[in-house]
């Protein structure tokens, strides 16, 4: 492969943007500083850059030679999380309490490199427009939806659209690229459970909630193996349960929450209507009063069958050919590139981080995105952008 000095040099002040971003964090709709790089650098390449979609949002649309011919969307995200980093390198974050832990600076970093390249060869190449979509707040307080309902694909009509995530446990400068579900859809709950409170000793005075709590629990499970489809994968997770402060006292009430997980629309809504039922059992049966609160949270992606096999032909020309393509599951965690690319065919690919042993899994206080997966990412995105737009 020829060694081009122009691209080394390009992933070097790529790498320390990166670094730079990495050490100043900002959390969901609040990534003013962000946001000002991202648009700076954009408008410094020529650029059109639009501001303000869901408050720190930034669209780049370059016309690509004529301007006429294929729109397309390449969509990063530039939140971080809520968490006390506890790595010690010269870059880690100069706020407490904030961390890029899931590598969101590497994906803004990335995609505005891309923009560099395809910016310097808008001229003479294929034609068409590419739009770079930075979308804050990907983490829970879905970014992307906010973005879609201000009028992200009536503002900047595009056929299609692209996002990336780089993924620790997989090879770095290597990619997953599969068909439909990749990332599940995910809602939330809350329960409470009214009884009445009582002596320990005279149980038959009261109305338990410890019991009818565990009798919940325990048949919420029955959601995911009786009603839905073997074949379709679905997950019920409690994960509070806080009941009671003594020994000798039976607690009037109890509260539970949780996450359900899947990636079939169907199942999704079977889990919520089935959540009620076994709710409204457990009331009878415990003679207990339970208020189930269930809130809808990221649809799945599903990942586009044509999209699909452009990602694949640009990932496997980019990282060493189709046998360096890895195979790998789908993961039941959510991600809300789904908001968009529920309204566009897209699709949603996976970068190697490297190993993910030793703390460096996406959300660990000791994450680190690995800036050796720069070049890639940025050829990734190029040859992409080169091929959707090829008609
Ligand atoms: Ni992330």
């Amino acid at each position: 492969m020829n060694h081009d000095h122009s691209l080394d040099e390009l992933h070097q002040r790529i790498a320390a943007l990166r670094r730079d971003l990495h050490a100043h964090p900002e959390l969901a709709f609040s990534e003013a500083r962000t946001s000002d790089a991202v648009a700076a650098a954009l408008t410094r390449l020529g650029i059109e850059v639009h501001r303000g979609l869901a408050k720190t949002g930034v669209v780049g649309r370059l016309r690509m030679g004529s301007g006429e011919g294929p729109a397309i969307g390449l969509r990063a995200d530039m939140d971080a999380l809520p968490l006390e980093e506890l790595n010690s390198f010269p870059h880690r974050s100069r706020h407490e309490g904030r961390m890029h832990a899931c590598g969101h600076d590497g994906h803004t970093a990335m995609l505005l490199g891309a923009a560099e390249v395809l910016a310097a060869r808008r001229e003479g190449g294929p034609n068409g427009i590419v739009h770079f979509i930075f979308q804050p707040a990907e983490e829970h307080e879905g970014g992307g939806r906010v973005m879609v309902e201000e009028g992200l694909f009536e503002r900047f009509p595009m056929e299609r659209v692209f996002g990336l995530h780089n993924w620790p446990g997989l090879p770095a400068g290597r990619f997953a690229v599969m068909a439909g579900p990749i990332m599940a859809g995910t809602d939330r709950f809350d329960i409470t459970i009214t009884g009445r409170g009582g002596h320990a000793a005279m149980p038959h005075q009261a109305r338990d909630t410890v019991l009818a709590g565990a009798a919940l629990v325990q048949s919420l499970q029955s959601l995911v193996s009786r009603s839905a489809d073997p074949l379709e994968p679905a997950v019920v997770s409690v994960t509070r349960f806080h009941a009671g402060h003594a020994d000798n006292v039976l607690p009037e009430t109890a509260e539970l929450g949780g996450t359900t997980r899947a990636f079939d629309p169907e199942t999704q809504e079977m889990l919520a209507t089935g959540m009620r039922r076994i709710c409204q059992g457990i009331e009878l049966a415990h003679g207990v009063e339970i208020r189930l609160q269930y809130r809808r949270g990221y649809p799945p992606t599903i990942n586009d069958a044509g999209a699909t096999q452009l990602c694949r032909e640009a990932a496997a020309e980019v990282s060493g050919g189709e046998q360096a393509l890895v195979a790998a599951k789908p993961s039941m965690g959510a991600e809300d590139f789904a908001y968009l690319s529920n309204v566009v065919p897209g699709c949603y690919v996976w970068l190697g981080n490297g190993p993910g042993e030793g703390g460096c899994m996406l959300h660990s206080p000791h994450y680190d995105f690995n800036d050796a997966v720069i070049p890639t990412g940025i050829r990734y995105w190029v040859r992409l952008a080169e091929k959707a737009l090829t008609p």
